[in-house]
């Protein structure tokens, strides 16, 4: 499965630098990166579109297999592009993300998605991020983290992150949004939020991205 192409899997729960992380690292190593939390958000932008609730499973799995989508990896993003439409600022709304928990929690719809995501693997490797990737997607893979925050600093975090972008939100929602998402992602019975048994767990409550990336690079240049 795994054709011997090098993959570093980066899990953990929402807001917690994931994103950031391995688009620091793709850019350090060259390697590709898999966002599959992009394609359960795809999924949901569609879903939405279609008109489909979170319980027509069938319905959900059908859309997944036939989703027409592309990656772009661009200088520091990758665009996401489906249908030839690029809706990648459609995805990063607080209610796509939330669509996108509840139908990931469908096991026909992670089902129609497995191979989609394994087909990343590229040479010259693969950074994969989120939820799953070390315990389902690439259960092989040589360097699995798994990346923590407590739900107050996440919500925080993004608190500063939407307000840069001049959207005001409450922080208190945003807090209680991130918690509820988290319980819904670990409690779920399909490929829940954990990390493997031989993960590597960093809790950067309290680290700067440049103290996460020096810690992640060090794992790295020892096992890689
Ligand atoms: O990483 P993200 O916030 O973009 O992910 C959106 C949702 O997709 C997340 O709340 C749960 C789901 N997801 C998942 O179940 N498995 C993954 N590997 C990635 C994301």
């Amino acid at each position: 499965m795994t054709k011997h192409i090098p993959i570093i899997t980066i899990d953990g729960p929402s807001g917690v630098g994931k994103g950031t992380v391995t688009l620091q690292l793709a850019k350090h190593l060259n390697w590709h990166i898999l966002d599959s939390g992009a394609i359960y958000r795809v999924l949901a932008y569609a879903a939405q579109k279609h008109n489909l609730q979170p319980t027509q499973e069938p319905e959900l799995a059908q859309l997944a297999s036939n989703l027409d989508l592309q990656f772009q990896q661009v200088e520091d993003a990758v665009n996401v592009i489906l249908d030839n439409e690029n809706v990648t600022d459609d995805l990063r709304t607080e209610s796509c993300g939330n669509f996108a928990s509840k139908i990931a929690a469908l096991s026909a719809v992670r089902q129609a998605l497995l191979q989609r995501q394994r087909d990343f693997l590229q040479t010259p490797g693969l950074i994969a991020d989120g939820r799953d990737m070390g315990t389902v997607v690439f259960p092989d893979a040589p360097l699995k983290l798994f990346l923590t925050a407590s739900a107050e600093e996440r919500g925080q975090r993004r608190y500063k992150q939407l307000k840069q972008k001049g959207i005001n939100v409450n922080i208190g929602d945003l807090i209680n949004d991130i918690a509820e998402r988290d319980k819904r992602d670990t409690q779920r019975t399909v490929a829940p939020l954990k990390p493997a048994a031989d993960a590597l767990v960093i809790d950067t409550t309290t680290l700067s991205i440049e103290e996460v990336m020096q810690q992640v690079l060090a794992l790295v240049n020892k096992v890689i």
